[in-house]
């Protein structure tokens, strides 16, 4: 299959692309490689992803409408999953524009090309934060959205908008996936996992955000892509309305939201006595009070996608953490020589 994935060179992008291209798929990469976070990383990422023959990248800026549109019209692909985004609660509350161009306007760009070559399935990454200040546990997806807390969260949720929108007046078969805070090796160098191990290896003070008492679903890398690989085939239509109890399906429109999570939640505190032990290291602790944006606790329900796919996570979050470490590890005593 022909595969585009914009935000090929981030977290999940790359990750997603290599399962791909293993599995034989053809897949068109597009990422604009931003400085938000250690570009080494992404270029790092990017390299393993060329030395596959399958593999195709256009770096550019997905507002770039022109550039996206003939990589998506040259390449024609059947499906296109698009992750590219400003991602981060924190940072987007300082820096808002960059949300609106990437996520509202580069979205918005994704979609129409879909329309145009008549996409068998676009698959659109959302947020667990767009649960914001939601209070029944776990998070379902037919439950209410309507309080985001981020600026953030509320852009996320503003694509899920516009995508059913689109769905409903053009029917293009659109999924979006609800992901819970995924970790794991290759991971983003601004989130928690990533901060934490730095500070702790480095003996720096680690910012730990409303005393911790926090919960969250730490979903592995792995667990993500398996779940985002089923799903690739099941595009919404309108014949399963009703097969299945709690569906997010849209009623009008070939358009599904999905939760992709690992659903336990963990207390933040017990995830950082795990960190220190199989460090081996104390963490110098900096409590914080809860900081501007931040959910308290998230819980994934994942009924609907098990009964859509065979999803199963299979990696909990001591195991997790063990794998991330091997790979930071092994990667920063290379990077570092
Ligand atoms: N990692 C998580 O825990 C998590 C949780 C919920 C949702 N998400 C969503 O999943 C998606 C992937 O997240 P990730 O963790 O891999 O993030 P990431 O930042 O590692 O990857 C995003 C990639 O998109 C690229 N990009 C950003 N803006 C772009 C633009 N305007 N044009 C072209 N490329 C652009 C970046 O260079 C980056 O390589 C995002 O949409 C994110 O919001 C992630």
């Amino acid at each position: 299959m022909r595969i585009f994935v914009t935000g090929s060179s981030g977290f999940i992008g790359f990750h997603l692309s290599k399962k791909l291209l293993e599995k034989g798929h053809t897949v068109h990469g597009f990422d604009s490689m931003n400085k938000y976070y250690d570009v080494k990383l992404k270029k790092a990422r990017l390299k393993i992803l060329k030395e596959y023959k399958k593999f195709f990248f256009t770096k550019n800026k997905l507002e770039n409408k022109k550039i996206l549109s003939q990589s998506i019209l040259k390449f024609k692909p059947k499906a296109i999953i698009h992750l590219a985004a400003q991602a981060g609660v924190r940072y987007s509350i300082e820096n808002p524009n960059a949300y609106m161009d990437s996520n509202i306007t580069g979205t918005y760009n994704v979609i129409e090309l879909a329309k145009k070559i008549n996409i068998k399935h676009l698959l659109i990454a959302s947020s667990s934060s767009v649960y914001g200040a939601n209070k029944k546990l776990p998070f379902v997806e037919i439950d209410k959205t309507e309080t985001q807390l981020s600026i953030y969260a509320a852009t996320k949720k503003s694509t899920e908008s516009i995508a059913h929108a689109y769905s409903n007046l053009w029917k293009i078969p659109i999924t979006m996936l609800r992901f819970f805070t995924v970790y794991g090796p290759w991971g983003r160098p601004d989130m928690a996992l990533f901060k934490f191990t730095k500070g702790i290896i480095n003996k720096k003070k680690i910012d730990i955000y409303n005393n911790g008492k926090m919960y969250r679903d730490f979903t592995f890398i792995d667990d993500v892509v398996d779940g985002i690989v089923e799903l690739i085939n099941k595009a919404p239509n309108k014949n399963q309305l009703g097969k299945i109890k709690n569906d997010s399906l849209s009623s009008v429109a070939p358009f599904r939201i999905l939760n992709i999570g690992n659903t336990k939640k963990v207390f933040l505190l017990d995830f950082i006595n795990e960190l220190e032990k199989q460090l081996g290291k104390k963490a110098i602790r900096n409590y914080m009070a809860l900081q501007k944006g931040d959910v308290k606790i998230t819980v994934s329900d994942t009924t609907l996608l098990r009964k859509i796919t065979k999803y199963k996570p299979k990696i909990n979050y001591k195991s997790g953490i063990k794998k991330f470490l091997e790979w930071y590890l092994f990667y920063y005593k290379i990077y570092n020589k």
